[in-house]
């Protein structure tokens, strides 16, 4: 028989179940329990106990030795099964040492001796919860963990499955690959999966071209010997030899010094370098490069080495926007409701309509970055297990509802004038925010002025 004593108390109460064939016996432990502040459940045979392991959110059993049918002991066994996260605390009137052996090597995480003393009985129950919240805790946290380090890529747009494409098949290959595309659309993720992909042993190594002062890239890449420039005190390895048999990600390639980029050509065309006042090396890293500046203009600007970019350019793949692939956005917003209400143990929460509407409209300039800040937002200040239009940045509902709804244009209206609308609206959009608008529309700043200028008579 199940029998659940006071009404539940809410929240982070330590759950106890009690069981023993004697009723006195059990009330008394009962009421020991409820008046430390606990909940408490009995039962009065093993079986209905395990009933109540399974169904029942438990932290921590307490239950007799003897009892007629299944024993303590066995209850134990079968409770380590079924839920080993359980802490279980034996009482026993007669304990032999054998037995209490024998249950500890069984799990059991103490045994009391009866007649039970209070203080004895309360600090044991109380320590095992505490391991049993401990131990729950740090198995969440490495799940968590598990889940944050092997990213998925999420999405279902065909723009993404292309890429997915792309990548899966260029990456147990030893090709260069170059990814593009604007800031958030993904591209270290895409460079990871390539190197998950790979089959390749070796690590997968990141550098940012860009965070790196210009003065100290060289030898970050590819390393020094100790005395080869002042301060070199001791040789050092560089992320070349770090990623050897695996991966190296170049991220912000445009970034690289002309220096460097004579250096990296070198590897790309030998399969070699030099670190810094050392001899040469064979390096068998993969690289992938990846920068959010159009690298074709930085050629023609004569700012980056045109060798250099056709030796990295030799599989192109760019991550699409996320205003381009709108069937993305509400795959995204329940990844990252998961990922953070799990980090933030939160329940699970999902997007009212009216919410997931307005994120539909907007247009992510920062595409899957700024999507993914405004969920973590979202999960951190809302209250509830519905994300609400409340739960979004005042920006962004503002935004939506000013989108512009669509455009009409008669057949034969001159290319100039349609553009200018566009670009207008696309402006008052953006509210005057010129960079933001060219980005939407995919051209240059430089460009929209231009535009602009040749119209400004008739400038709003
Ligand atoms: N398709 C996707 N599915 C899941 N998460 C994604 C996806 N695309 C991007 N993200 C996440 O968005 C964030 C930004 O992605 P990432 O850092 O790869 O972008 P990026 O293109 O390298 O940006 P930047 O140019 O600013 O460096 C990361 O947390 C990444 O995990
Ligand atoms: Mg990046």
């Amino acid at each position: 028989m199940i029998v659940e004593s006071k009404p539940p108390i809410e929240g982070d109460a330590v759950t106890v179940l009690v069981v023993d064939d004697e009723r006195s016996n059990v009330e008394s432990i009962e009421r020991i329990f409820v008046r430390e502040g606990m909940r408490v459940l009995t039962a009065f045979e093993a079986k209905s106990a395990l009933e109540m392991v399974r169904t029942h959110r438990i932290h921590v059993v307490v239950s007799d030795v003897s009892m007629p049918g299944t024993s303590g002991l066995d209850l134990l066994k079968a409770i380590k099964q079924v839920s080993p996260a359980v802490e279980v605390v034996l009482m026993t009137a007669f304990g032999t040492v054998e037995s209490a052996v024998q249950a500890m090597r069984d799990g059991a995480y103490d045994f009391v001796e009866k007649p039970l003393k209070r203080v004895n009985i309360v600090k044991s129950v109380r320590q095992a919860a505490e391991r049993q919240r401990l131990v729950q805790e740090n198995q969440s946290l490495k799940n968590e963990l598990k889940r944050l380090s092997n990213r998925e890529i999420v999405g279902a747009s065909p723009a993404l499955r292309r890429v997915i494409d792309v990548a899966s098949q260029a990456a147990p290959s030893a090709a260069t690959v170059l990814v593009l595309g604007e800031s958030g659309t993904g591209k270290e993720l895409i460079a990871r999966t390539i190197h998950d992909r790979s089959g390749r042993k070796g690590a997968f190594i990141a550098v940012n071209c860009a965070a790196i002062p210009e003065t100290i890239l060289e030898s970050e890449l590819f390393g020094h010997e100790r005395g080869a420039f002042t301060g070199a005190v001791a040789r050092k390895d560089g992320r070349f030899a770090r990623a050897q048999g695996g991966t190296l990600f170049l991220d912000e390639i445009g970034e690289l010094t002309p220096q460097v980029q004579v250096k990296l050509l070198r590897v790309l065309q030998e399969g070699e370098y030099e670190p810094l006042g050392g001899r040469v090396v064979r390096t068998d890293a993969r690289i992938v490069a990846a920068t959010n500046r159009d690298l074709e203009a930085e050629v023609g600007a004569g700012r980056f080495r045109e060798d250099l970019f056709y030796r990295l350019n030799v599989i192109a793949i760019t991550a699409p926007p996320l205003r381009a692939r709108r069937e993305d956005i509400a795959l995204l917003v329940d990844h990252f409701l998961g990922l953070y209400c799990a980090k933030n143990r939160k329940p699970r929460m999902s997007p009212s309509q009216s919410a997931l509407d307005r994120l539909l409209d907007y247009a992510f300039p920062g595409n899957v970055r700024e999507l993914e800040n405004v969920i973590e937002r979202a999960v951190v200040l809302s209250r509830g297990e519905v994300l609400t239009e409340v739960d979004l940045p005042e920006s962004i509902v503002r935004a939506s509802q000013t989108m512009p709804v669509e455009f009409s244009f008669a057949v034969g209206t001159p290319l100039d004038e349609i553009e200018q609308r566009v670009i207008k609206e696309t402006l008052r959009y953006a509210k005057g925010d010129k960079s933001l608008a060219a980005q939407l529309l995919g051209i240059s700043t430089r460009t929209i002025y231009r535009k602009l200028d040749g119209h400004s008579a008739d400038e709003s």
